[in-house]
């Protein structure tokens, strides 16, 4: 057969595949999993590392499941080339959607494309998908405000005010992944509410690492945080303290809060800096708890999860999902503004984590010290 009438067919037979196969999943609306005829949708989510990919690809296999459809979730463990082989095997297997926490959201542009020709569509989770004009939607998190919250902690705590003359206070930069597209709106967030008071002297780097380029901490690992910390305590700290230091996330804050403490920080002359993080993970509550971690920004991935299958159920019922960030910059992946729903990061420290983190049933008063 000719390639384009092949295609064509194909397209055919899927549209009405997809019809019948939504009318299925739209019609029963039950727990029965597993059943024939049911819509497959496939979640790609990056790694297990960070305890939130486990809840997110709970909380959404355990929606759709409600909801009729048969949800497949693999993760990556931040390899590339394991995520194509993921996603491109959903295609295969006839997935009507698919869900993409990218490990690398410039790296799966083919895969994209083979997603579109199949007629599956795309939802970016977390991370936007960049480069690619195959991307439907996108559902997040205000990744700016992330950066914001986490420097405005360090500010507020540190009691610095716009043209005031407090510290010099010694503050180092952490930032994730380089090809994680979230990390440059948490430093540029971060960097905006923090350049004045470099600038004016309240606050000093005294690594000089102000760069983004220069703080990337390849694949978001604890363990390489750790040494850069050790690192730098050991060549600009010999005679001066850290006052603060702008950690991404949890894991990160967690690593960095091994090398201060090795470096005698917490004990009664040399108290713990101000750390940031990121996603109110068990470990780094119970480090709030225990004083080490001074905040947490969290984003209730429960949250993320309702937004992602709503969407998705919407697409495959052939409505337009609800967005509420379609302009902005952030959502540009450099072939389109992808259509978004951002939802709102919380800032968390000792004081309200039990309003919020545990009243709110997002972690277990169990499970904390
Ligand atoms: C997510 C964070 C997470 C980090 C590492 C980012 O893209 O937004 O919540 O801590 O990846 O997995």
């Amino acid at each position: 057969m000719h390639a384009g009438g092949a295609a064509r067919l194909r397209t055919v037979t899927l549209a009405v595949l997809t019809l019948s196969l939504t009318a299925a999943a739209t019609g029963c609306g039950n727990d029965s999993g597993g059943q024939s005829g049911e819509v497959k949708v496939g979640i790609a989510l990056p790694t297990t590392k960070q305890t939130r990919w486990v809840s997110d690809g709970d909380n959404m296999k355990a929606l759709f499941k409600k909801q009729g459809y048969k949800a497949d979730v693999q993760y990556a463990e931040d390899s590339v080339d394991e995520q194509i082989k993921q996603v491109e095997k959903m295609i295969d297997s006839g997935d009507k959607l698919l869900i993409i926490g990218a490990v690398d959201g410039f790296e799966l542009g083919d895969a994209l494309q083979k997603a579109s020709r199949a007629g599956v569509k795309v939802i970016a989770y977390d991370r936007l998908l960049l480069g690619s004009s195959n991307v439907d939607y996108y559902a997040s998190f205000n990744n700016y405000k992330v950066g914001e919250l986490q420097a405005q902690y360090i500010i507020d705590k540190l009691g610095l005010k716009k043209g005031g003359n407090a510290g010099p206070y010694n503050i180092e930069l952490f930032a994730g992944d380089a090809n994680d597209n979230n990390v440059r709106g948490f430093f540029a967030g971060a960097m905006d509410t923090l350049s004045d008071f470099i600038a004016d002297g309240q606050l000093q780097v005294p690594s000089d690492q102000k760069r983004l380029s220069q703080v990337t901490t390849y694949k978001w690992q604890a363990e390489i945080a750790n040494e850069t910390m050790t690192t730098r305590l050991g060549d600009f700290y010999k005679s001066s303290t850290v006052d603060a230091v702008l950690a991404p996330n949890d894991g990160i804050a967690r690593g960095i809060i091994d090398a201060l403490k090795k470096d005698h920080y917490g004990t009664a002359g040399k108290p713990m800096p101000i750390v940031t993080g990121q996603d109110a993970e068990i470990d780094s509550v119970n480090e709030i708890i225990a004083g080490d971690q001074s905040m947490t920004v969290y984003k209730d991935t429960r949250k993320l999860a309702e937004v992602a299958v709503k969407m998705a159920q919407d697409i495959l019922s052939g409505k337009r999902p609800e967005t509420n960030s379609d302009n902005n910059d952030s959502n540009d992946n450099g072939n389109k503004v992808v259509p978004a729903y951002l939802l709102a990061p919380v800032s968390v420290d000792k004081s309200n984590y039990k309003k919020l983190l545990v009243d709110s049933g997002y972690i277990k008063a169990s499970d904390l010290n």
